[in-house]
């Protein structure tokens, strides 16, 4: 039995804001439970739903040192699908509306807190990872405190850390003098070879530097950060490492994301039946948002953050003139202001053809992956997507820029060959972008058959989580021996 800890700041069902949590939910018991005992390690946050409060167990609670000060660390505990889930409790750190708050130093040493009380936790808890797999910034710290203060300790020696990249975007940086003070680290740390990126201190670098393996979550965005435009900044960094950078492409839960047993959804579907049930979702979606009643119609679905990676910019330059095509246009998330404000003015301009849900909603994505015919996902950079799986899923063919995961999963129509999964375009360019989401226009009104092959084969292709569990069992195995 070899032993894993996952630690990330969300993961589903406890808490959610992005893809991340998604992964975090259900990795874990994707992986082969008969070898692995993995479990998960998440911040306590007061925003998460009382539901899912209740469910948490107090163990203990001990004191650590962090920022000069000595410092509550609370245990708890849950299990879910199998797995234990344990939780930081700290009421300074860990109450606010969202889990993530808006002050970047704050956030540091928010995190910088977690990462710290997650290995001070482990002897308490009686766990002994051989292998610490930590996601995204928030968790960079862990493999650098791990190589620092807590080598030393029998406990420690030899545990291993991967760390995960599903959004280089986010890193965690400011100026070394707080960083520093903060976290108690030693100068040695703050050089360009380590934490130090251009003056200021980089947590994500951190955790890329001293992690025993580094990952991202598609293979061509394990390429594209190598690259200025991509890289963030850690481009040159990550070529160094290249050696031991993989992209693993993420899966999605068939037990959650499947259009035959939905129970989010009025009319159920599958591989056989969809040319007659999946339109029914369409009308009924018709009618609860106020759309125009037309089973004929087109309806293009768009489920995310509204953040600019998503390339919420080349709609915004473009909607004017998709809106004057035989088409429906339905919009569910929330983000930055501007894009709310641009979806629900197109959602007034045009209130027959354009809702805009500006909310989260579990149970509405669900509805929108069945009705709609395509779901358009334009973005700027991404470095795997969920999304435009879980729309292959239900047959509701993407419309996708060719960047990261989302060139990895769809496969573009190719007419001549009958073959493809979905439409994709190349440049950051709304035209392109209209051009494309024209050309589905045409297949989808004048070539119907091709269309509904295409649902077939979008229907047919496996994102699971097993092949890609496996790359990551693979990995573990080669990093703690088999
Ligand atoms: C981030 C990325 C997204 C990815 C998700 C899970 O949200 O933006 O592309 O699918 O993490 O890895």
């Amino acid at each position: 039995m070899k032993n894993i800890l996952f630690a990330a700041s969300e993961g589903v069902p406890f808490i959610k804001t992005g893809g991340l949590a998604d992964v975090v939910g259900s990795l874990p018991k994707n992986l082969d439970r008969n070898y692995y005992d993995v479990r998960v390690i998440l911040p306590k946050y007061s925003c998460m739903k009382q539901e899912m409060k209740d469910k948490l167990e107090y163990i203990t609670n001990f004191y650590m040192d962090y920022n000069w000060k000595s410092q509550y660390v609370g245990l708890f505990k849950a299990e879910q699908d199998g797995i234990t889930y344990y939780f930081i409790d700290n009421e300074f750190y860990f109450t606010s509306f969202r889990p993530y708050t808006d002050d970047p130093i704050w956030e540091i040493e928010r995190f910088g807190y977690f990462s710290k009380a997650v290995l001070s936790a482990l002897p308490v808890l009686g766990f002994r990872p051989d292998l610490i797999h930590c996601h995204d910034w928030q968790t960079g710290l862990i493999p650098v405190y791990l190589k620092e203060r807590f080598q030393g300790n029998e406990f420690f020696r030899g545990i291993k850390t991967v760390m995960t990249i599903h959004n280089l975007k986010f890193q965690g940086r400011w100026n070394v003098k707080d960083v520093q003070q903060i976290t108690g680290l030693s100068d040695y740390y703050f050089t360009p070879d380590k934490l130090e990126f251009n003056k200021d201190a980089d947590l994500l670098k951190g955790g890329i530097v001293y992690a025993d393996a580094v990952t991202t979550v598609s293979p061509t965005y394990a390429e594209e950060i190598k690259t200025p435009f991509y890289g963030e900044g850690l481009d040159g960094l990550l070529r160094a490492r290249s050696g031991d950078l993989r992209g693993i492409l993420n899966g999605i839960d068939y037990d959650v994301f499947s259009p035959d047993i939905d129970k989010y959804i009025p009319s159920p579907y599958n591989a056989i039946n969809f040319r007659k049930e999946k339109v029914k979702n369409k009308t009924a979606l018709q009618q609860q948002f106020g759309l125009e009643k037309d089973e004929k119609c087109m309806m293009i679905g768009i489920v995310s953050r509204l953040t600019d990676q998503k390339g919420f910019d080349l709609i915004a330059y473009v909607m004017d003139e998709l809106c004057q095509d035989a088409v429906q246009i339905v919009v569910l998330g929330t983000g930055e202001e501007r894009y709310e404000n641009m979806f629900r003015y197109f959602a007034w301009k045009y209130g027959n053809k354009v809702s805009a849900q500006i909310c989260y909603s579990d149970e509405l994505s669900h509805k929108i992956y069945a009705a709609s015919d395509a779901f358009l996902m334009p973005s700027l950079f991404e470095p795997c997507g969920l999304s435009q799986l879980m729309a292959l899923r239900y047959g509701t063919l993407p419309i996708v820029r060719e960047t990261g995961g989302l060139k990895d999963t769809v496969e573009p129509y190719n007419e001549y060959e009958g073959t493809g999964t979905g439409f994709s375009f190349a440049n950051y360019n709304a035209h392109e972008m209209l051009r494309t989401i024209r050309y589905a226009e045409q297949i989808y009104y004048d070539r119907r058959r091709e269309w509904n092959k295409m649902i077939d084969r979008a229907m047919a292709v496996d994102f699971s989580w097993k092949r890609s569990a496996e790359k990551y069992q693979e990995m573990y195995d080669w990093l703690i021996g088999g």
